[in-house]
């Protein structure tokens, strides 16, 4: 089945506020970091890997790339329960300038758990670039994003690492779905 995809946000409109966005970064931890204590940069997966590729381009500082994949919505455009972690970012974070890059924030839920689980592991600070924020009520106290790309309206969107049942990751933009 196919639908009919509006664009919510064009590619060019993304690229600009990612430069914009790295910048930021990059100002801000600039006197935190350096090659021997780089800034750790974890991508949540799948749905960050693309802004994540982008914009680690636009932080010129020495960082170390690291991954973590959670599920919260298997298959479903509401999410059908708690989230739940499966690559784990075991340990070597204790002390670090962690940035963590997500795609989306909806209920609050994912990034909740995102931080409960990170706090543990004892970094020196912990921070949050968020492409999207939806403009919801959310279920849950969320943790403050210090990088924010762009707020959105409340529908779901695919596209630039966003998904619909794992289709539409490869859009160049950001779209809405007319289902
Ligand atoms: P939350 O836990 O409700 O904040 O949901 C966050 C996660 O759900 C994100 O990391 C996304 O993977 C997924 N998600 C939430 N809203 C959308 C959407 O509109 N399109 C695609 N995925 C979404
Ligand atoms: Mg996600």
């Amino acid at each position: 089945m196919t639908y009919k995809i509006k664009t919510l946000i064009s590619t060019s409109r993304i690229q600009k506020r990612i430069s914009e966005l790295g910048k930021e970064i990059t100002g801000y931890y600039k006197n935190k970091v350096s090659e021997e204590k780089p800034l750790v940069v974890i991508i949540v997966q799948k749905g960050a890997s693309i802004f994540g590729a982008d914009l680690i381009r636009k932080i010129k500082l020495p960082l170390d790339l690291r991954f973590m994949r959670v599920v919260s919505y298997r298959g479903k455009t509401r999410p059908q329960s708690d989230p739940e972690i499966f690559d784990e970012i075991k340990s070597g974070i204790e002390d670090d300038h962690v940035l963590v890059i997500e795609d989306i924030l909806d209920t609050g839920k994912t990034l909740v758990f995102i931080k409960g689980y990170l706090t543990k592991l004892q970094p020196k600070s912990l921070n949050f670039a968020v492409l999207l924020v939806k403009k919801i009520n959310r279920v849950v106290r969320t943790p403050r994003i210090k990088f924010k790309a762009f707020n959105i309206p409340n529908k779901f969107v695919i596209g630039y690492g966003l998904d619909h049942n794992e289709i539409y990751r490869n859009l160049p933009y950001i779209g809405t779905i007319e289902d």
